[in-house]
């Protein structure tokens, strides 16, 4: 192996002890997480989210709603949370139940209180480059670049997924650090070329090792955003062996899953500076 490990734990570290500063300072953060049925995966996410919430002074409410809710059971819900002057910050964990349509959920959230940054209103912003709530797990990944003082401006970016939590806005984010972006999906025609010419790459795919050695160019950089659960236990989206041809690799676990939780910290201290008005929330 000769890439160095771009390794989350630390810098996550250091965040969540300024957030514990932060929070300490103004207070009181009341934090919602939502979580509709019992998704085993998502069941792991809320924990760790809530856990880390509460070491840092969170007030965090971890509510669990049936499998059965109904879509106007969990937007009353929501709109309750909405107005709820203890409440800073509402997460709703995805994905929901079939009979339940997460574009409606998502924009009935209060885009102040949104610390996902789902809200269409904050993917605008983003989009426009505005100072917004930005979705966790994308800005994870911008800090750990910086912390590696990663060159982004006039390189190439390869990102390889497009969903809203973390593709889109992971592109949007290297694009606004002046990189050159393509975005891949399960579309495009010979990934390796694209690949291949990826100063940074970013695999946010979901498909275990699905990044092969040869597909990364030497020396580049490669963020593996994938938490795939396997009998192997939990592996990336990058398979390990690019780590002979990467100049810079994040681990998994311990590269972005542990920044994805400090950044969403970092997102209910805003929406608790935008409610005091400490900050003017850009809408
Ligand atoms: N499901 C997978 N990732 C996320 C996330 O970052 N936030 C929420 N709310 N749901 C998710």
């Amino acid at each position: 192996m000769s890439a160095t490990l771009i390794k989350g734990k630390p810098i996550a570290e250091r965040i969540r002890a300024q957030v514990a500063e932060d929070v300490a300072a103004i207070g009181h953060i009341g934090l919602v997480t939502v979580l509709v049925g019992d998704d085993p995966a998502s069941d792991v996410y809320i924990r760790l989210k809530h856990k880390a919430a509460v070491a840092a002074g969170i007030d965090a409410t971890d509510l669990r709603l049936p499998e059965e809710t109904t879509e106007s059971e969990l937007l009353a819900k929501v709109e309750e949370l909405d107005a709820d002057p203890q409440v800073d910050a509402i997460l709703v964990q995805l994905p929901l139940p079939k009979q339940i349509d997460e574009a409606k959920v998502i924009r009935a959230l209060a885009p102040a209180k949104d610390v996902d940054g789902f809200h269409p209103i904050n993917a605008g912003q983003l989009y426009l480059g505005e100072p917004t709530l930005v979705p966790a797990t994308p800005r994870g990944v911008m800090a750990m670049l910086a912390e590696h003082e990663v060159e982004l401006s006039g390189a190439h970016a390869v990102v390889i997924g497009r969903s809203a939590i973390v593709g889109k806005p992971m592109a949007h984010l290297l694009l606004q650090q002046n990189a050159t972006v393509t975005i891949c999906h399960s579309r495009t025609k010979d990934l390796a070329r694209h690949t291949l010419g990826a100063d940074v790459l970013v695999a946010a795919v979901g498909v275990p090792g699905m990044v092969t050695p040869d597909m990364v160019k030497p020396g580049g950089v490669v963020i593996d955003v994938g938490i795939n659960r396997t009998d192997d236990g939990i592996v990336g989206d990058v398979d390990p062996g690019a780590a002979d041809v990467a100049g810079h690799l994040t681990p998994v676990p311990g590269g972005v899953g542990p920044m994805t939780i400090a950044c969403l910290l970092e997102n209910a201290v805003r929406c608790a500076r935008y409610r005091r008005g400490e900050l003017a929330y850009p809408a």
